[in-house]
């Protein structure tokens, strides 16, 4: 029988960050760092820092870990590797180097956490980077992640703070992973969908990157630990604008809704829907069911792209002919409006 990663943790993934809210409270009050070479800093909630080196050279900054998110050993490793270089290309950037971040019990096999790190470094292959090191340390959950160094013309970084009125969203990954991992957990999610689950968490943003940058795109985010909701609050905001966001057309995993109605709903989402609590609008059209999806906390999810609406059928067929056939137009940005977000 081969060891079951899921079965040393309450909650896997992005589901274990902590809340938003509580974060805040941490933050608060730190001293403010001043350097006019620092583009991005942590004030703008943005998905990494950006520090500029030369006018045509910055670096982007971000790390990103947590515990097992599946079962097997090597598609973690793959996951909580895409997962991190992911904020480089939120940002519109590429990635150059990454360090292998470690937590393990000393008790396991050995084998398991070499087929965590082979997963983590096929990803970064695939990404163009190269692994330059990392750090371990002894530890009851396994947790693994990347520091991850990228690049980015300081001209064309994409912010959460870019977004216009009449600005077309676009989602690129179905949702619904932290659902079928919850789900999985108690025997609940089909193979089909646990699979689906794990394709999704998997595949790196790159190419849905690569489409954002030539179309010229200015705000995007990935979708991670905050849910759909969480992180277009996080976006209207940093923008000074509202959202619309059309439920039904917002792609997700088949199956998944059935899920949600047996109860498989992660922690994670109901601190999601407390932190969104004073922001989101929903209309009486909007389902219980539904609004817990729009609420689920991604590992890995799609990017979040705000697109200028002459651009939006270019960059969906760019994205459709792409791997993440999936992607849909989801909703628009408005004038700022007394909600963050309405979602219908
Ligand atoms: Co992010
Ligand atoms: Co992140």
């Amino acid at each position: 029988m081969k060891f079951d990663l899921l079965k040393t943790v309450d909650q896997g993934g992005c589901s274990a960050k902590l809340s938003a809210t509580e974060l805040d409270k941490a933050l608060a009050g730190l001293a403010k760092i001043d350097n006019e070479n620092l583009l991005v800093d942590i004030e703008t909630h943005d998905d990494a820092g950006v520090y500029k080196i030369r006018d045509d050279y910055a670096l982007v900054l971000t790390t990103d870990f947590f515990p097992p998110v599946c079962s097997d050993a090597y598609y973690f490793g793959q996951i909580a590797a895409a997962n991190a270089l992911s904020d480089v290309y939120a940002m519109g950037g590429q990635v150059l180097t990454a360090l292998n971040l470690v937590m393990f019990p000393a008790n396991l096999p050995m084998s398991i956490l070499k087929d965590i790190l082979r997963g983590g470094h096929d990803k970064v292959a695939e990404s163009g980077g190269v692994i330059v090191g990392g750090h371990t340390i002894a530890d009851d959950t396994p947790k693994y992640g990347l520091a991850v160094t990228g690049w980015v013309h300081p001209d064309k970084v994409v912010t959460n703070a870019g977004a216009k009125p009449g600005d077309v969203l676009i989602l690129t990954k179905p949702i619904g992973t932290g659902v079928t991992i919850s789900a999985k957990k108690v025997g609940l999610a089909e193979d089909e969908t646990y699979n689906k689950a794990l394709e999704i968490m998997k595949s790196l943003n790159n190419r849905a990157a690569e489409i954002m940058t030539k179309y010229a795109v200015k705000c995007a985010t990935d979708i991670t630990g905050f849910g759909l909701l969480g992180h277009a609050v996080k976006m209207a905001k940093g923008s000074g604008v509202s959202f619309r966001v059309n439920a039904r057309n917002v792609p997700a995993i088949d199956k998944v809704l059935d899920l949600i109605e047996l109860g498989c709903i992660p922690g994670s989402a109901f601190r999601n829907l407390e932190f969104v609590e004073n922001d989101c609008h929903y209309e009486k059209s909007v389902g219980y069911n539904h609004k817990m999806l729009l609420l689920d906390a991604q590992t890995s999810g799609g990017l979040l792209i705000c697109s200028p609406p002459e651009q939006a059928e270019n960059i969906l067929s760019a994205l459709k002919n792409s791997p993440h056939p999936e992607s849909a137009i989801i909703g628009e940005v408005i004038e700022k409006n007394e909600k963050s977000v309405y979602v219908y």
